[in-house]
């Protein structure tokens, strides 16, 4: 690969920047005294249990675990200590001290809160001002909230005594971080040898702000406005992509398809001009958390040698939302945010049509009312065999996964998805597009059923197919059985994170 070139350029280039031949040798052998465990730190903006919006929460807290687990790695993760995070957890932090953080012309307060679980260190980073507020996102002044935290990663270091050798940044909103090291901190001994991988877990997002505010409010010198600055516009994305040593993606389908168009949101061709740094690691799942045979939210347990119990879920799921328990009747069931990429412009367009045969449909999520609007109106239309939960909420979408026969997933694009492989741990079999990570975990024949174009009718095809073989009682058990013993574990993908790392480090 061509990366190995880059690599070292990069390397060299680091090493003659810092103060002075001495410092960089004395950098040097003080890196490679103990040998010890590698230093990972997570930088992202949520993570499961303490505040979840979304897939990149899951994905922050369960590879975090599973490194940790390893014994190989000093894991930790950095978060904004957001007011929605509850008490139960935050009356268990421990105030480690306070630091005060300079951004252009502001300094502000900055608190260290940290907590141990499962092997993992959490830092929460408080400052009421930027994170005393509902929710995570969707403020007026986001960039500036997002350039504190990032400018605070690096400035807790030194306070911490801990500098990574990874630093593994998530998303937009960790990206000024990666920016940070590159541009100011990376020329000074303690930081020289860090390196930055940055993951993107959706490309829409990717932190677009007017080039007015790069010294004012990003605090970045005007010979680095280079690397931020994207179609006359400053791009946090961008600007992580070319400062990460490597940058990486959910899937390796997604991968390949973010080099293109119709999946890049106008980013392909920085993401061409780097592909000699980018990964495509599928995510796996906490197969604990989502386990049909211990999951206390389920109204009877099961296993894949005994699927008895997913009778007892799918008659109490109907009861609960509304449908005649009809035992012989697929269900086919969405969790999902209601939007557009998700594929609903082929659901809506079929859904009527798919309703004139003998089967049920459960919706459970919040979005775009256009969407919301329409499944509301067909269950009000289709009352025995239709029903549209407009709502967010973790037990009844567990309660959906384990009590429905199919699941549908016809995202027009998806960086990784996880509901697949939840659904699959419930023993529900999915239809999926082939696209981003439902291509890479889902195959026709084995473990689900795919198809290709972004067309309405071919999805109502394969969704026929699946409730024909429904009706087929060995073919379909025997179905179910893959499934819901398809390996999601975070096992084999950690150990390509670990080999990413490694390389990295060499
Ligand atoms: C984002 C993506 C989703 C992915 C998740 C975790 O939410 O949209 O596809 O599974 O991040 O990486």
């Amino acid at each position: 690969m061509a990366t190995t070139t880059k690599k070292t350029t990069t390397t060299r280039v680091r090493k003659v920047t810092v103060a002075g031949e001495g410092a960089a040798e004395k950098a040097a052998k003080a890196k490679k005294e103990p040998a010890g465990k590698k230093k990972i730190l997570f930088v992202a903006s949520e993570c499961t249990p303490f505040i979840v919006t979304g897939g990149l929460a899951e994905v922050i807290g369960s590879l975090s675990k599973e490194l940790a687990k390893t014994g190989r790695y000093d894991v930790r993760v950095i978060l904004p200590l957001y007011s929605d995070i509850k008490d139960e957890y935050r009356s268990k932090f421990n105030y480690k001290g306070n630091l005060y953080v300079h951004l252009a012309w502001r300094n502000q307060y900055c608190g260290i809160f940290e907590y141990v679980q499962d092997g993992v260190t959490f830092y929460f980073l408080d400052n009421e001002y930027y994170f005393k507020r509902p929710g995570c996102y969707g403020y007026y002044d986001d960039g500036e909230r997002f350039a504190f935290f990032c400018r605070s990663v690096l400035e807790v270091m030194p306070f911490l005594g801990f500098y990574p050798d990874i630093m593994h940044c998530h998303d937009w909103q960790a990206a000024l971080a990666a920016i940070y090291l590159k541009t100011n901190y990376c020329f000074r001994e303690e930081y020289q040898y860090i390196r930055s991988l940055f993951t993107i877990h959706n490309i829409e997002y990717q932190g677009i702000y007017s080039l007015d505010l790069l010294c004012d409010l990003f605090d970045i010198y005007g010979r680095y406005k280079y690397l931020v600055e994207y179609n006359n516009c400053i791009n946090l994305m961008k600007g992580a992509i070319e400062c990460s040593e490597r940058f990486s993606t959910v899937s390796p389908t997604y991968a390949e398809e973010i080099k293109y168009p119709f999946y890049s949101h106008n980013l392909d061709p920085i993401i061409r001009n780097n592909e000699f740094k980018l990964s495509g690691i599928l995510n796996g799942i906490d197969v604990e958390g989502y386990n049909s045979e211990k999951d206390t939210h389920l109204y009877a347990n099961f296993t894949a040698d005994d699927m008895s119990g997913k009778a007892t879920n799918k008659a109490e799921l109907q009861k609960l939302v509304g449908l005649p328990q009809k035992p012989g009747t697929p269900i086919i069931s969405m969790v999902s945010r209601l939007v557009s990429h998700k594929g609903l412009d082929l659901v809506t367009n079929v859904l009527e049509e798919l309703l004139q045969d003998d089967v049920q449909v459960v919706i459970l999520g919040t979005g775009d009312q256009q969407y919301e609007g329409f499944f509301k109106y067909l269950a009000g239309k289709y009352p025995e065999k239709m029903s549209a939960q407009i709502q967010f909420n973790n037990d009844l979408s567990r309660k959906i996964y384990a009590g429905s026969d199919i699941f549908l997933m016809p995202s027009k694009s998806e960086p990784c998805g996880l509901s697949q492989m939840i659904a699959s741990r419930y023993g529900t079999v999915p239809v999926v597009r082939e696209t981003g990570g439902l291509n890479d975990s889902i195959k026709a024949g084995q473990n689900g059923y795919t198809f290709a174009n972004y067309n309405a009718h071919d999805m109502l095809y394969v969704i026929k197919q699946a409730v024909n073989d429904y009706h087929d009682k060995a073919l379909w058990n025997d179905l179910m059985k893959r499934v819901i013993t398809t390996d999601f574990s975070w096992t084999k993908s950690a150990g390509e994170y670990e080999k990413l790392y490694l390389d990295m480090l060499s």
